[in-house]
């Protein structure tokens, strides 16, 4: 990823989600030593660990571009990826949309951890198995 993609993520970010990232979480990631990956086109992006279990950390539609199956697209390609492993994920329990989009992808529900976030929220951690 280069470094007017990196703003444009974070401006996306940004008007997108309730949590955003501060910039030196994102310019942070290059030194972490984690298997990411992005994938990334105009519409969002899909921010992922490839490991033995694919861990998504972030998925997002630019709000222009909602509801025409373009995050559906980047799981598929995802499951494509991840093959014969499992895909991971924690989401808040206060995002209804995403909980949703999940379920309807046919993650399941392995948790429900109370106080998972700082301000005090909870996380669901989904999983899917991918053939
Ligand atoms: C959650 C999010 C990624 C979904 O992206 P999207 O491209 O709009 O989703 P899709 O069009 O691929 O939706 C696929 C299915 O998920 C479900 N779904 C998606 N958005 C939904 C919503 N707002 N309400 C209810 N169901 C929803 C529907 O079943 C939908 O199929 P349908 O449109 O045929 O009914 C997007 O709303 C987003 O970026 N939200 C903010 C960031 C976020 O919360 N990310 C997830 C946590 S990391």
């Amino acid at each position: 990823m280069n470094l007017s993609d990196l703003s444009w993520v974070m401006n996306l970010d940004l008007r997108a989600m309730d949590y955003p990232w501060e910039e030196s979480m994102w310019r942070d990631l290059r030194n972490i030593n984690l298997n990411l990956y992005f994938y990334l086109d105009k519409s969002g992006y899909c921010l992922f660990e490839k490991s033995d279990v694919f861990h998504i950390y972030k998925l997002v539609i630019d709000p222009k571009f909602r509801r025409l199956g373009l995050a559906r697209e980047l799981i598929e390609q995802l499951k494509v990826d991840a093959q014969g492993k499992s895909i991971y994920l924690e989401v808040s329990d206060q995002n209804e949309k995403a909980v949703k989009f999940y379920n309807s992808l046919g993650f399941e529900q392995l948790f429900h951890q109370k106080k998972f976030y700082s301000d005090g929220t909870g996380c669901f951690k989904m999983t899917l198995n991918t053939p």
